[in-house]
């Protein structure tokens, strides 16, 4: 089969003839229709991040596809079935999956990360953690359900908990953000979006924010935020991975609120602590997603309450990944995948 190869940071990837895998017992083999193409893997390309499975690795962790193949064992699909294959798959025996909380199992595998991923023809997933993805979401498109809406659910809906009627600001409307954006507005949020991009902030409003706020327009953006919920949000998402934008988002906060990080940086973040006393702030992480909520973003896709198709603004041909990561970097999109139909 054909396949992208990363053969470590800095480097292109290459297009190459791998051997096609085989499902073993309990597996599918996914005949690969799109994979989103993530900051994720730009983490690993640009800037060095070590993956776990060492080069070469293929990379990719967005995919869907079509059963291909069938495991010895495995009776929950058929060859045909359109699926979803999660960006993160559990172990289901650690502390954290048996309490609840798989999406930060303490044996993650990911694909194109612990594993060789979905920039490729075929790949061979555990069926266990496999979704059926129902006729009425484009096959393609579907592909960024796995991180890019399950990713921003997960924050939105268990870890920021936002509840009708909550004073919502999104910081940086990237793939990421303008994600959050729609679930929170879905979830009956007003949501503020903020971004430097006036496309991004166009897109925003699109995506059903009821404010939206250019850093560059304002001279302090946590005042105009004040200002436009009389006293402060209820909830701040950062969605850059910037410590400076997680300060901001924390300033644009009322006495009560809950900031939660979406965004990854690897440097310190400077808070002021009396504050997050006195007021009883909030200060939350937020990783990925757990399976039990995959069905509920696929339904939410499947009845158009979150929409997928528009989100996709390019598509590449696995020939054409460089270029689609170049897209990813020039920020000018939304999501590129790569599509082998
Ligand atoms: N103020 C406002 N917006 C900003 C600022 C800033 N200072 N700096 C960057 N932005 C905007 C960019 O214009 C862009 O639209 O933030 C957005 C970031 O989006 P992307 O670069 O597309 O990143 P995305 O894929 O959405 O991921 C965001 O989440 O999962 C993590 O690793 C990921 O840290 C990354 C973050």
């Amino acid at each position: 089969m054909k396949a992208a190869v990363f053969y470590g940071p800095k480097q292109l990837l290459k297009i190459e003839e791998v051997p096609t895998p085989e499902a073993g017992a309990g597996e599918i083999r996914v005949k690969v229709a799109a994979c989103g193409l993530c900051h994720t893997d730009l983490h690993y390309i640009d800037s060095g991040v070590p993956t776990f499975k060492k080069p070469p690795l293929i990379l990719g962790h967005e995919i869907s596809g079509t059963v291909d193949q069938i495991g010895e064992g495995v009776t929950q699909f058929k060859v045909g079935d359109r699926v979803l294959l999660p960006a993160v798959m559990s172990c289901g025996t650690c502390y954290n999956c048996r309490t609840g909380r798989e999406n930060i199992c303490m044996n993650m595998k990911m694909p194109g990360n612990d594993m060789d991923g979905g920039y490729a023809e075929y790949i061979c997933a555990p069926a266990k953690d496999a979704f059926h993805l129902p006729e009425e979401i484009p096959l393609v498109e579907g592909s960024i359900i796995a991180d890019a809406i399950t990713t921003p659910f997960h924050a939105i809906k268990n870890r920021a908990q936002v509840k009708p009627g909550d004073t919502v600001v999104i910081m940086g409307c990237g793939g990421v953000g303008l994600n959050c954006v729609q679930v929170a507005a879905a979830a009956g949020a007003s949501v503020i979006a903020v971004d430097l991009l006036p496309q991004k902030l166009e897109w925003a409003k699109q995506f059903g924010a009821v404010a939206t706020i250019n850093p560059k327009e304002v001279d302090n953006v946590a005042k105009a935020v004040r200002k436009l919920t009389g006293g402060g949000a209820d909830i701040a998402i950062e969605c850059i991975g910037n410590p400076k934008t997680m300060e901001i988002a924390f300033d644009c906060l009322r006495a009560g609120g809950r900031m939660t990080i979406v965004g990854y940086s690897e440097h310190a973040m400077n808070l002021n602590a009396s504050r997050l006393m006195y007021r009883e702030m909030e200060v939350i992480g937020s990783l990925g997603c757990r399976p039990v909520d995959y069905p509920k973003c696929i339904e939410l896709a499947r009845t158009g309450k979150i929409r997928v198709k528009e989100m996709v603004t390019r598509r590449f041909t696995l020939e054409e990944i460089n270029e689609g990561f170049d897209y990813l970097r020039s920020g000018e999109g939304i999501r590129g995948v790569i599509a082998f139909e």
